[in-house]
C-alpha cells in the first residue's frame, strides 16, 4: 500500500493540516487494520476506565477513535479536530447517533480554552509519524495533557518506543547491480547519497535485519516534556550481527503501548502498517559476519525551523571503542569471556 502522506507534504504548518483535509489520507488510516484494531482493543479492554468517564480525543480525524471511546461508555468525548475533517466527524458522530455523547471542537488544540471543557480523565490520540516523532503531533498531546487531563488521568496510548537494527536494503543495492541486464551501481550510488539527508519510507523484510533491535528511544508520555523531544536517541549502540550479510542500512521503527499493556507495532516482524520503517542506507554496501559488533551512533534532531521535522543522522562507529553491553553476544574476546563468566556465575 503506497503511503500518500509521504515527507513532502509537512513543508509547512498551514500544508500539515491541509494534508489530513485529503479524503485519501483518512481512507489510508481507516483502512490501516493494525492500527485501527490496537486502538480498538486497547480502549475495548480497558472499559472499566471509560466507563461514565470524560475523554478528549486530540486529532480526532473523521472520528473513529471517539466513537470506540462512546462505545466503551465514555459519558462525554470532546472529539478535538483542527481541519475541516470536523465536518466529517460531526456526520460520523450523527451516523452512530452519539451526539449526546461526542462533542466535535473544530479547533486546534492550542486554541481551545481550558474553561470551556475543564479537566478529563482520558486522552485518546493517534499522533504518530513516520520514525514516531515526523509531523511533532506529541507535542500537541502533551500540551492536552498539561492542560486538560487529571492529574490521576489516563494516556491511549502512555508509552512509545523507538527501535533501530542494522539491515540489508536490496531495493537499494542489490537491484542496481542488474537492471534489466544493465549495471547501474552508479545511479544506485548518487541515489543513497540524496537518501543520507532523507531517510526512506519502505517495508523492510525482517529476514534483512542483521542483528536483534536496540532500543533508540523510550519515551512515557505521563511524563514527558517538549524538550525531551528535541534530541532523540544520540546513545551509542553496539549490535552483535546474529546473521551474515551485507551491512546497507538501519532500519528504524517504532511500537507504541496502552494501559492495558497491549501494543501498536510497526515492526518488520509484525503486520505492515501504513507508517511502514524507516531507513537509513550506508553510501556503501559492507560484508559483514555472524557475530560481528556492529556499532552506530543515530540521533534524530529536531529542526528548530520547522519543528515538525527530524534531521536523521547515523554515525558509525569503530566497535573496538565502543562500550559494549553486559553480557554481549559479539565474537570479541572480552564479551565471550565475560558471557561464559557469567554463565559459570549464575
Ligand atoms: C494521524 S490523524 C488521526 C485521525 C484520527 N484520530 C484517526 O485515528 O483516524 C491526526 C489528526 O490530528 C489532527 N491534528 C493534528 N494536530 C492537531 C492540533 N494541534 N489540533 C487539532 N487537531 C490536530 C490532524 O488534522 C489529523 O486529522
Ligand atoms: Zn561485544
Amino acid at each position: 500500500m503506497e503511503s500518500t502522506k509521504n515527507l513532502k507534504n509537512v513543508e509547512s504548518p498551514d500544508d500539515y493540516f491541509e494534508e489530513y483535509e485529503s479524503l485519501d489520507v483518512h481512507e489510508l488510516m481507516l483502512k490501516d487494520n493494525p492500527r485501527v484494531l490496537a486502538y480498538k482493543n486497547a480502549i475495548f479492554n480497558k472499559k472499566d476506565l471509560f466507563f461514565n468517564k470524560i475523554v478528549m480525543d486530540v486529532g480526532a480525524g473523521t472520528g473513529i477513535l471517539s466513537i470506540f471511546c462512546a462505545q466503551a461508555g465514555a459519558k462525554k468525548v470532546f472529539a478535538v479536530e483542527a481541519n475541516k475533517c470536523s465536518l466529517l466527524a460531526d456526520e460520523v458522530v450523527k451516523e452512530n447517533n452519539f451526539i449526546d455523547i461526542i462533542q466535535v471542537i473544530p479547533s486546534k488544540l492550542e486554541d481551545v480554552k481550558p474553561e470551556t471543557i475543564g479537566k478529563v480523565d482520558i486522552i485518546v490520540s493517534e499522533w504518530m509519524g513516520f520514525y514516531l516523532v515526523h509531523e511533532g503531533m506529541l507535542d500537541t498531546v502533551l500540551i492536552a495533557r498539561d492542560r486538560f487531563l487529571n492529574e490521576d488521568g489516563q494516556l491511549f496510548p502512555n508509552i512509545a518506543k523507538m527501535y533501530a537494527a542494522p539491515c540489508q536494503l536490496p531495493s537499494m543495492y542489490d537491484f542496481w547491480d542488474n537492471v534489466h541486464g544493465v549495471k547501474m551501481q552508479c545511479i544506485g550510488n548518487k541515489i543513497r547519497q540524496q537518501k543520507k539527508s532523507k531517510p526512506e519510507i519502505m517495508l523492510v523484510d525482517d529476514r534483512d535485519l542483521l542483528a536483534d533491535p536496540k532500543i533508540l528511544a523510550w519515551i512515557d508520555l505521563k511524563t514527558a516534556i517538549t524538550v525531551d523531544l528535541d534530541i532523540i536517541g544520540g546513545q551509542d549502540l553496539v549490535f552483535p550481527c546474529q546473521q551474515s550479510g551485507k551491512l546497507q542500512g538501519v532500519c528504524i521503527w517504532f511500537e507504541v503501548e496502552f494501559p492495558d499493556g497491549s501494543l501498536l507495532s510497526t515492526s518488520p516482524s509484525d503486520y505492515p502498517t501504513h507508517w511502514k520503517q524507516t531507513s537509513i542506507p550506508m553510501p556503501n554496501s559492507a560484508e559483514v559476519v555472524e557475530g560481528e559488533p556492529l556499532a552506530f551512533r543515530i540521533t534524530l534532531n529536531r529542526d528548530m525551523k520547522d519543528k515538525r521535522k527530524y534531521n536523521l543522522e547515523l554515525i558509525v562507529l569503530n566497535p573496538d571503542e565502543t562500550e559494549h553491553e553486559i553480557p554481549c553476544d559479539c565474537y570479541m574476546t572480552k564479551c565471550i569471556v565475560t558471557k561464559q563468566y557469567m554463565e559459570i556465575h549464575n
